[in-house]
């Protein structure tokens, strides 16, 4: 693979749809999702098996993994908090899980009813039953620059959990600026403490784009040696329990800045355009 490659991970299916207020019908979810497998992404998170009564936009979950036409070279993934999860995700054949912990204590209760050495622990059945399908397990940790609930985050909280997240078996770490407060500079000083102990080819950037410098922060951690970043197809996303969250940085703004500065991302930038087009109608019905 070339050294100038870039993966952009795309998650617009989870993180784009979660925060719609009204619900989206599975089969548009599912051709949302089977539009962007011809794409070029290696990697489509396409749901989360979390409990439907937190968060009610992702109770298909079952239904739209068997819904999907699966692409052989996407590897689909789905969040999982706990075993319960873990089980129904199994069940519903997806290629990989990712766990989710927080660099903040407020949020982590807020967002899974926990605390963040309480999720650690919950983490640990379920990375055992992973190994034993030979499911690989992404890391994310939120809140990685500043909490909605705590302000700012100290860089230390975040390379802890990293770390606790890649001492439980995470191929890869990603971190999660929740509510999209970083800057170049405080992503930098935050990525310096996480790089203490992991190497920059095991972590992902996540920067959702609240003050439209995501560009400038997944910049900043090229610099760094980042080379895979989240993004969702038109922008979407946020998490209900982060207000003030606005979308993820969106994949085809974030597809064109690489493309344009020399990087490759093996993907197709004039289909990412038409489904940016689909993203947009879900996303009008549901505002209209
Ligand atoms: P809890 O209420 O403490 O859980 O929630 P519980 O174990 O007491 O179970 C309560 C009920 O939920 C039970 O049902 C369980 O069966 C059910 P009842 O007996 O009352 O009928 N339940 C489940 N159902 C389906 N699937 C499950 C599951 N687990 C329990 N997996 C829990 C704890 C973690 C479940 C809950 O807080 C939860 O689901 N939270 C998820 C919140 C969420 O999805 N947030 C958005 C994703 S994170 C994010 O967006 C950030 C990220 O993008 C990175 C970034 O931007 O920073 C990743
Ligand atoms: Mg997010």
């Amino acid at each position: 693979m070339s050294d100038k490659f870039v993966k952009i991970f795309e998650v617009g299916p989870r993180d784009g749809l979660q925060n719609e207020e009204e619900i989206i019908p599975t089969d548009e979810k599912i051709e949302l999702i089977d539009a962007l497998s011809d794409l070029g992404f290696k990697n489509i998170e396409a749901t989360a098996f979390v409990s439907p009564k937190w968060v009610p936009q992702m109770a298909d979950s079952s239904d739209v993994m068997a819904g999907i036409n699966r692409n052989p070279n996407v590897r689909y993934s789905a969040l999982t908090p706990n075993l319960q999860g873990f089980e129904k995700a199994l069940d519903a054949k997806v290629d990989e899980v990712a766990v989710f912990a927080s660099a903040s204590e407020t949020f982590s209760q807020k967002n899974i009813n926990c605390s963040i050495a309480e999720s650690i622990e919950r983490f640990v059945p379920l990375m055992e039953r992973a190994r034993h399908h030979n499911i690989p397990v992404r890391g994310y940790v939120s809140c990685v620059v500043g909490c909605p609930y705590e302000g700012e985050i100290e860089p230390q909280a975040v390379a802890d959990v990293a770390n606790a997240l890649m001492e439980l078996g995470c191929y890869e770490v990603s971190l999660g600026d929740t509510i999209g407060v970083g800057t170049p500079q405080t992503i930098n000083q935050m990525l310096k403490a996480v790089q203490v102990d992991i190497d920059p080819s095991k972590l992902a950037g996540h920067y959702h784009d609240t003050k439209g410098v995501a560009l400038d922060n997944v910049k900043a951690s090229l610099d760094m040696g980042l080379r895979v970043f989240d993004s969702a197809i038109g922008g979407l996303g946020g998490c209900p329990y982060a207000p003030g969250a606005k979308g993820n940085v969106s994949t085809l703004a974030l597809a064109q800045m690489l493309e344009a500065s020399g990087w490759s991302t093996g993907l197709d930038l004039d289909g990412l355009v038409k489904v940016e087009t689909i993203m947009a109608k879900l996303a009008r019905q549901n505002h209209a």
